[in-house]
């Protein structure tokens, strides 16, 4: 019996996924991507984000992605005229990447607006630069909870995405403000260093998987 559509999904639209086949060498280099969801020039996440290729295994390569304010507000008609350039260059350096960390702040406790404005340009690409493709998470707040409710609102943007999000282990980094030097932008504190590095060291192993 085939499998009915109930709607047409843009996943489905995918000629092929990785999903299957040989896992790759335990020894490969990865390069990873990141993504920022904050625009702010003293972004806490943005600094979080510079400091992952220094806690990153010596194997591993990464490589921040354009900003997500290049693109512009995603409107089916932009669309129907043609994808814009960022939203096009983007989903390449994705689609050739072995993993994509995105890195943000939670704003009234989702996922900020131009985050979200990018994912969705980024998944009508017919390429499908998510499907398929490891993902991690990380978020930065001067908060108490360290944007763990964006994360979650993320992780369910990234079912529909069809991406393999990274379930453990999970990096938020709550009061920020403590740990980012406001002077340098630099990740400062120690422990935030330390589980940052662990977690990239287990997204290496998945995306290895
Ligand atoms: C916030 N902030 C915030 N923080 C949080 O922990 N949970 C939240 O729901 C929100 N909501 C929220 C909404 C809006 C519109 C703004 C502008 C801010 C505070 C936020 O964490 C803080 O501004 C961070 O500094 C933003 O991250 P960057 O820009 O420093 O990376």
């Amino acid at each position: 019996m085939g499998v009915r559509m109930l709607w047409p999904s843009p996943v489905n639209r995918v000629a092929t996924l990785n999903l299957g086949g040989e896992p790759m060498p335990v020894d490969k280099p990865l390069n990873f991507v990141v993504l920022v969801g904050s625009l702010r020039r003293g972004s806490f996440n943005a600094a979080i984000a510079r400091a992952l290729p220094g806690l990153a295994p010596s194997d591993v390569a990464i490589v921040p992605l354009g900003s997500v304010g290049e693109f512009p507000l995603f409107n089916q008609d932009v669309e129907a005229q043609g994808f814009p350039s960022a939203v096009v260059a983007m989903g390449e350096a994705i689609a050739e990447a072995d993993g994509v960390i995105i890195v943000t702040p939670e704003y009234n406790y989702s996922v900020p607006g131009v985050l979200k404005n990018a994912i969705d340009w980024l998944s009508r690409l017919l390429t499908k630069p998510f499907a398929g493709k490891p993902v991690a998470i990380q978020s930065a707040s001067p908060g108490i909870f360290g944007g763990v409710r964006a994360q979650h609102h993320l992780r369910q943007t990234l079912v529909f995405l069809d991406a393999r999000a990274l379930a453990q282990p999970e990096v938020m980094i709550p009061q920020a403000h403590n740990k980012v030097d406001a002077n340098t932008g630099e990740l400062t504190d120690a422990t935030t260093r330390d589980f940052i590095a662990k977690q990239l060291q287990a997204f290496a192993a998945f995306a290895r998987r």
